[in-house]
């Protein structure tokens, strides 16, 4: 596991966004694994930049997200489906039958998830997965506990993740208490894996990547097992 601490945000975001702009010039085709939250805002206008000045082409990049919350429409305004809209898809060229989340209003989570894992598998699997962490130590929304799943699968939010989240909630809106989410194995498949991490509240989280411990109750310690990991952070959050 590689560890490149930024000086800023906007350095972080700049040297993410030109890996993954690395990786689509150098692969058009490229299957990317997308993240969504806060942190990856910055990574997505860089990127739609890059994209008006005409200097990368998404028409055959295809895509996953990592995660949506369950049950939810994805006209919903807080929705993933909505969130990569407004945040990247409307501001690219990815084609819309490339794009891949979650399916949050699905009647049968179980099978949606199953559907989504092999989805994942009939592209090729993941070439660059992009990850943020949550404070909680979560990637995706695998969140910490004795286990944890594989594969793409449903899971409860923890009170945690429920908190952290809720800024993101008008007081009128209700925030779905569950998930769909790729599993820690799925994440692990990926090729290569961006995991970015910004500011102090994301620090006690970062700094148990450099215990070496797997542990299933700091669920990002998995990617300890994968050769291909860079860290991107900025200076709070180390
Ligand atoms: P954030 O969430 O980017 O909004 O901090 C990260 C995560 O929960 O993975």
């Amino acid at each position: 596991m590689k560890k490149i601490v930024c000086d800023n945000y906007d350095a972080m975001c700049r040297l993410a966004a030109d890996r993954i702009l690395d990786a689509v010039r150098s692969n058009p085709r490229a299957v990317l694994g997308l993240a969504t939250g806060s942190t990856p805002i910055g990574v997505y206008e860089l990127l739609a930049e890059a994209y008006r000045a005409g200097t990368v082409d998404f028409s055959e990049v295809v895509t996953f997200n990592l995660d949506e919350y369950y049950p939810i429409s994805p006209d919903n305004r807080q929705s993933y489906w909505y969130y990569m809209q407004q945040n990247f898809f409307s501001k690219v060229n990815v084609r819309p039958e490339n794009i891949h989340i979650p399916d949050g209003s699905a009647a049968d989570a179980a099978l949606a998830c199953r559907a989504y894992e092999a989805a994942i598998e009939a592209a090729g699997g993941i070439d660059l997965q992009l990850l943020g962490i949550g404070q909680n130590g979560h990637i995706g929304f695998n969140e910490p506990g004795k286990e944890l799943y594989a594969a793409t699968h449903v899971t409860p939010l923890t009170e945690q993740t429920l908190r952290d989240n809720a800024r993101f909630f008008s007081a009128d809106e209700v925030m779905p208490t569950q998930a769909l989410t790729v599993g820690v194995g799925t994440i692990l498949k990926a090729k290569s894996i961006l995991l970015l991490a910004n500011g102090k509240n994301k620090k006690a989280a970062v700094a148990r990547l450099d215990d070496g411990m797997l542990d299933p109750a700091v669920p990002a310690t998995f990617l300890l097992g994968h050769r291909d990991v860079t860290v991107i952070c900025d200076r709070e959050a180390v």
